[in-house]
C-alpha cells in the first residue's frame, strides 16, 4: 500500500528551524526540494505554511490546522475570496465538515490546489495519484514520521542554534542510500523498517 514520504533538512544538532524560519541558506538544497516535490503534494503544518507565506507553486498544498477559519481569516491575502468547500470521500465521511478550498486566484499562480485539513487522520496517500510529501515542521514530522515509508533527509554539516528540532527516527528507519554528498550538506534516503502501513496512526 502507498504511504507518505517525508522530506526535511536538519543540522548536525537536529535543528530544522529557528524563529519560524530555516536558519541556513542553501540554494542547492532548495532546488532539490523543488525538483523532488514538484508535481506532487506537500503536506505541512500551519506554522510552516505561514512562514513560507504562500502556497508552493506547481504542487498541491495540504495545510494542517485545528482552526481552519482562523487560518483563512488571518491570511486573506492568500485565501482571498474562496468559492466553495469540498473534500475527499474519506474526509467527508469521517469529519462531516471537510476542508478543501478552491481559489481561482491561487490557481492562476500555478498552484494546483490548496487544501486545508483539521485532522491528519483521514489524509490517505492512496487517494492521491501522486506522492504525498510530509514537509514539516517539527510538530508535523513528530506525528507523521511513523506513517512515512521513506525519509529524504538533508543533513546540513554544521551545528546551528534553533528552536525547532527533528524528532528521533533512527530506531525506525534504515539508511538506504546517500543520494548526494556536498561540502555543506548531504542528502540521505532512509526507509522505514518498522512500518505497519495498515494502522499508521
Ligand atoms: N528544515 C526543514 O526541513 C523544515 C521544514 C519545514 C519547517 N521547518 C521549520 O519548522 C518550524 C515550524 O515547526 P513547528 O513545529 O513550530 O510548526 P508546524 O509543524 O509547521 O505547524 C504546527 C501547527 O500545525 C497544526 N497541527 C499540528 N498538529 C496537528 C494535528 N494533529 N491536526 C491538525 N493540525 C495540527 C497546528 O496549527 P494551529 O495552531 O493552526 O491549529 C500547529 O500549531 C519553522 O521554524 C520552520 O521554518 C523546517
Amino acid at each position: 500500500m502507498k504511504g507518505f514520504k517525508a522530506i526535511a533538512a536538519m543540522s548536525l544538532n537536529r535543528v530544522i528551524g529557528d524563529g519560524n524560519t530555516i536558519p541556513w541558506h542553501l540554494p542547492e538544497d532548495f532546488k532539490w526540494f523543488k525538483k523532488t516535490t514538484t508535481g506532487h503534494i506537500v503536506l505541512m503544518g500551519r506554522k510552516t505554511f505561514e512562514s513560507i507565506g504562500r502556497p508552493l507553486p506547481n504542487r498541491k498544498n495540504l495545510i494542517l490546522t485545528r482552526h481552519p477559519m482562523k487560518l483563512i481569516n488571518g491570511n486573506q491575502e492568500i485565501f482571498g475570496q474562496f468559492k466553495e468547500w469540498r473534500g475527499g470521500k474519506a474526509v467527508a465521511k469521517h469529519l462531516k465538515k471537510p476542508y478543501q478550498l478552491f481559489i481561482p486566484k491561487v490557481k492562476a499562480r500555478g498552484v494546483q490546489d490548496l487544501l486545508v485539513f483539521k485532522s491528519m487522520e483521514f489524509i490517505k496517500p492512496e487517494e492521491f495519484e501522486c506522492e504525498v510529501f510530509v514537509a514539516g515542521g517539527a510538530q508535523i514530522y513528530e506525528q507523521m514520521l511513523p506513517a512515512c515509508t521513506d525519509l529524504y533527509l538533508t543533513v546540513v554539516k554544521r551545528e546551528v542554534n534553533g528552536d525547532a528540532l527533528f524528532p528521533e527516527f533512527e530506531d525506525k528507519f534504515e539508511l538506504a542510500e546517500v543520494l548526494r554528498n556536498e561540502d555543506e550538506f548531504e542528502i540521505r534516503h532512509y526507509q522505514n523498517s518498522s512500518l505497519n502501513i495498515e494502522q499508521p496512526f
